[in-house]
């Protein structure tokens, strides 16, 4: 019974896993020579990683026509938003010790790219809320089209992240990032997604044939 279920849900299982597993690097960073910079970055990384992979689901259930693959959507995207809060709460408690003013003032005066991890993070912030059966039920057509927010949030959050490390000369992850984010976008233009589709389908057959041999 406990293997067989095991079996089923392995996926969803992979997935909270993988959800869960910046944990792991909690402890290393606090110990880090500046434990601040190195919870923010190991925070905002996981945080970028998970909602990208969320983005990329779609494309592959359309690929590989897994069925079991949608249900991941929702669960990788809500980890995204986790780790993100938490990056969020190092940035308010540590780095900025609650000093609301200073805070206002230094980081978003100063710091523009503060202030597109705000608006990425305050758009994010409805998507979580309503990321429930029940309000996707109550919304109908509006909750996929408050949810189409998406396509602006990780793209703002590339956008930051680029921006951190641009001052520092360092900016191949968020490039790469934003390659891929790019690819993940266009992909569902109309005429991109049509070809998708068709590829996915011979993906599939030769599959089924290969099964059937
Ligand atoms: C969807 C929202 C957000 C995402 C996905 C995100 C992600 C990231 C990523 C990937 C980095 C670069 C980490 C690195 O250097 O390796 C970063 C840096 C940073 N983020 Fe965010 N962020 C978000 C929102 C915010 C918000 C709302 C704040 C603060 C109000 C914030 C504050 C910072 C700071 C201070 C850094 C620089 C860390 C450093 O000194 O290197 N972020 N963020």
């Amino acid at each position: 019974m406990f293997l067989s279920k095991l079996r089923q849900n392995w996926l969803l299982i992979a997935c909270h896993c993988v959800g869960l597993l910046p944990l792991a690097g909690l402890l290393p960073a606090w110990r880090a020579i500046d434990p601040v910079k190195a919870l923010t970055q190991h925070t905002g990384e996981w945080g970028l990683n998970l909602l990208v992979a969320s983005l990329a689901i779609t494309p592959l259930y359309w690929l590989s026509g897994w069925k079991a693959l949608p249900k991941l959507r929702k669960w990788l995207g809500l980890y995204g938003f986790f780790w993100v809060c938490g990056h969020l709460l190092v940035y308010i408690g540590l780095a900025q010790a609650w000093d609301w003013q200073a805070m206002v003032w230094v980081a978003l005066k100063k710091q523009p790219y503060i202030q597109v991890g705000v608006l990425a993070f305050v758009l994010l912030l409805p998507l979580a809320l309503t990321s429930s059966d029940g309000w996707k039920a109550r919304l109908r057509k509006d909750w996929k089209r408050l949810h189409q927010l998406v396509y602006a949030i990780i793209p703002l959050s590339d956008l930051h992240y680029y921006w951190a490390k641009s001052s520092k000369l360092n900016t191949s992850r968020p490039m790469l990032f934003a390659v891929i984010i790019l690819a993940l976008l266009l992909i569902r233009l109309p005429a991109v997604r049509v070809r998708a589709a068709k590829i996915g389908n011979q993906i599939q057959n030769w599959r089924r044939s290969r099964k059937n041999k």
